[in-house]
């Protein structure tokens, strides 16, 4: 998505830089291609929220039955502020988790919101916290690839999930406790390559067609997020309608093996968003350090977003989409894209090994504004307020052209909110 360079501008006189923008027209019409892969009956998706939690995004979700998967105590009374109903009958929230951290145990207590556990131990946690209620499982199931090694969320390195093997103890461990499982779960990750996916997640329901017997009072099976979206080329179609059959045979088997209907469920996250949102921001400067004997001079554009703001680059080197907005015609040459942070890392164009790449980009002068795409999943959502600098604000982009402020700024006052000197009384 290129986004009008006289919007932008106006945008950054009004709000600075740098900012979010969300483009309205571009999320729905992801919304519509994941409805369209969910259309067969009895197949429901999901929004795995964590890849961007703003109320507006929910809201957006909750107005055409998107389900919710969240991931903390905290992320799950955000769907309920959106307007998502508590309760399990169905469970429009459900709540995948590694650890009951915080309030977690809490919330789901007190507002009837289904566990997805990923660890046996909290089967306990749940009865000791006097839950009664029903339960699903995460489970490794062995296998499956993440887009970069670090997000591999099923194999013997993933912490995620009950191994596959366990499900019967987990299952034995449940009756005991009086905690009825109503849905198993796996997250096998976004792979690399769509037909990858595509094998993987057909392996995955038969792999649980064949478990399904285990658990007696099941109602759901859910086979996780993991659609892909292409970060080069926003353009790229993948062949959905193969993952619409797929799911719709699924749903099928797992209800004929069970001898009841069986929901399937998928949960994505980054499809929905990823396309809906630009980070804008501004160049500062452009310098160049020299060849020597440690290494070849670079180029270097300095912008005033850093990976406090999109964090994906200097986390797992990933690749997004970098413009100079409405300058487009002037001739390329090898930028190093760097932000404001006091860290050598601070640098939007890396490769997986953390190394520098310069990208070809029409040269920038200080003042231009420079965007970068795609970041709308596990943008905002991992932004940090390290060096003290306060969140970038986030704007919503009506299809009719109209904006809104979705988030302001982050001030001194809030960055130092938290600080007390509170004596402990022990
Ligand atoms: C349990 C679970 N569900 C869904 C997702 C969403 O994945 P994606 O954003 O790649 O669709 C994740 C991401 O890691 C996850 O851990």
């Amino acid at each position: 998505m290129s986004l009008d360079p006289s919007l932008l501008q106006s945008l950054a006189d009004r709000v600075g830089t740098p900012f979010w923008v969300y483009d309205a027209g571009v999320l729905r019409s992801r919304i519509r291609q994941v409805k369209a892969l969910t259309s067969p009956p009895k197949v429901q998706a999901r929004y795995a929220m964590k890849a961007c939690s703003a109320a507006r995004v929910l809201r957006e979700m909750l107005a055409e039955d998107i389900w919710i998967d969240s991931v903390s105590g905290n992320e799950v009374l955000r769907a309920l502020r959106a307007g998502y109903p508590a309760g399990y009958d169905p469970a429009k929230i459900c709540f995948t988790a590694d650890v009951f951290r915080d309030e977690a145990l809490k919330v789901v207590l007190q507002n009837n919101v289904l566990p997805n556990i990923g660890s046996p131990n909290m089967i306990q946690q749940l009865s000791e916290a006097g839950y009664r209620g029903p339960i699903s499982v995460r489970l490794n199931p062995g296998f499956g690839h993440g887009h970069v090694n670090a997000c591999d969320t099923g194999g013997p390195s993933s912490k995620h999930g009950v191994w596959f093997e366990e499900a019967k103890a987990i299952a034995e461990a449940a009756e005991a406790a009086g905690q009825e499982i109503v849905m198993i779960h796996a997250h096998i990750g976004s792979g690399p390559k769509f037909e990858e996916l595509h094998d993987n997640l057909s392996r995955l329901a038969s792999d649980f067609a064949k478990i399904v017997p285990v658990f007696p009072a099941l109602r759901g099976v859910n086979l996780g997020g993991g659609i892909p979206h292409d970060y080069r080329d926003p353009n790229a179609d993948f062949p959905l309608n193969l993952l619409r059959n797929l799911f719709a045979e699924a749903q099928e088997d797992l209800s004929r093996v069970a001898g009841r209907e069986i929901q399937l469920e998928i949960e994505p996250g980054r499809f929905y968003v990823a396309p809906a949102g630009t980070l804008v921001s501004r160049v500062h400067d452009v310098k160049a350090t020299q060849s020597n004997a440690k290494g070849e001079g670079a180029t270097f554009a300095m912008i005033d977003a850093g990976f406090v703001d999109l964090l994906r680059p200097a986390m797992y080197g990933s690749w997004h989409r970098i413009e100079v907005v409405g300058k487009a015609d002037r001739p390329t040459e090898p930028i190093v894209v760097a932000g404001p942070l006091c860290e050598s890392g601070d640098v939007f164009t890396r490769d997986e090994a953390e190394l520098l790449q310069p990208r070809e980009l029409p040269r920038p002068v200080p003042g231009d504004l420079m965007t970068l795409h795609d970041g709308g999943a596990y943008g905002y959502a991992m932004a940090s307020n390290y060096n003290s600098i306060g969140r970038a604000p986030q704007v919503w982009l009506e299809e009719d052209g109209s904006v809104s402020l979705m988030s302001r700024r982050e001030t001194i006052e809030d960055v130092i909110d938290l600080e007390t000197d509170e004596p402990l009384a022990l």
